[in-house]
């Protein structure tokens, strides 16, 4: 697959600060990236370089094959935008509609195109019934959705969004999740999608970037980091055997397990290099004839995943 995003060594200095440090990365086509990171972390210095506003100190960014300072208009022409203070930038002199038609101008849309891809953003961010007033008379949420549907007016093949659901209420940024997921999926467009949620990111991107203080700090499927992060994992098992002491005195004598409890009519153990150790604990509950009713692994979220990487660092 053709890289759509390449960060190469990427360091950017405000006199004192490094807000990004030698930071490297490559975002395929049609995947979903979630970039995250505490405030200040660096995730918004990263976006502006690649929407060509700020210029790197060293190394480059290329987007779409495209380099940030060898070819900065083709950038911009693949790229969409959503600025972390998106929710100010719309002409409020202009109404909604109005704001979207002068920035799909600009992008030189088609006119035959431009119209029915007005329609079809306003109405899947509920934005029709506001169609002719102006932002100024729109609440923040309002606000941002218009920006969101601004950042995708000339479908842009690479779109970053800069904490797109700040200010979205839950139902909302469940919806524009499920926009991001389709137009990636059906649209093949790739996402950069910066956030400090880990709801945002946890079903919806591919894969997650940890970045602190300037620092990539790990990248991978929020799946493999959870595993490469949680070494003990903790699994649960329901037992026929309404004496559940029993049971954990079974798991606790192989000897394999970190930890075991009985918790909510379950009995619930720790352990380290699942893989092997679990059939054989599960074997040793056999022998002693207990029926096993259900088992099964307590997932931590990628939150807790997220917390120890970063607190670590
Ligand atoms: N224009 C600027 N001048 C000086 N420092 C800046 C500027 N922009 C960002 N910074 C600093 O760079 C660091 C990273 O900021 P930013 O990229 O906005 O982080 P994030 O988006 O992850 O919250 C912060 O310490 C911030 O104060
Ligand atoms: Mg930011």
């Amino acid at each position: 697959m053709t890289d759509s995003i390449e960060i190469s060594d990427l360091t950017k200095q405000f006199e004192k600060i490094t807000a990004v440090n030698d930071v490297s990365l490559d975002v395929q086509r049609g995947e979903v990236f979630g970039f995250l990171g505490p405030n200040a972390a660096g995730k918004s210095t990263t976006v502006k370089i690649a929407a060509t506003l700020l210029e790197p100190t060293k190394g480059t960014i290329s987007v779409e094959g495209y380099d940030v300072l060898e070819a900065p208009v083709d950038v911009r022409s693949v790229t969409g935008l959503l600025p972390e203070d998106g929710a100010n930038t719309h002409y409020d002199r202009l109404s909604a509609y109005k704001n979207l038609e002068y920035f799909g101008r600009l992008y030189d849309v088609p006119e035959e195109k431009l119209q029915d891809r007005i329609e079809r953003l306003l109405e899947f961010l509920e934005l029709s019934d506001r169609r002719d007033d102006s932002p100024a008379t729109f609440s923040t949420g309002l606000k941002q959705k218009l920006s969101l549907a601004r950042s995708m007016i000339h479908n842009p093949r690479v779109v970053f969004l800069d904490e797109p659901t700040s200010s979205l209420d839950p139902i909302m940024s469940k919806r524009v999740r499920d926009f991001i997921d389709e137009q990636a999926e059906v649209g093949k467009q790739t996402f950069f999608l910066c956030t400090h949620l880990l709801s945002e990111v946890e079903d919806l991107c591919d894969r997650v970037g940890f970045i602190s203080r300037g620092v990539l700090v790990e990248v991978g499927r929020p799946k493999d980091l959870r595993r490469k992060f949680w070494t003990v994992r903790t699994y649960e098992v329901q037992l026929a055997d309404a004496d559940l002491s029993k049971g954990r005195e079974i798991i606790s004598s192989t000897g394999l397990v970190e930890a075991a409890r009985v918790e909510k009519e379950r009995v619930v153990f720790e352990v380290e290099e699942a893989e092997t150790k679990n059939p054989q604990i599960i074997r040793a509950l056999m022998e002693s004839d207990q029926l096993i009713v259900e088992f099964r692994e307590r997932v931590p979220d990628l939150e807790d995943v997220y917390l120890k990487v970063i607190g670590g660092n």
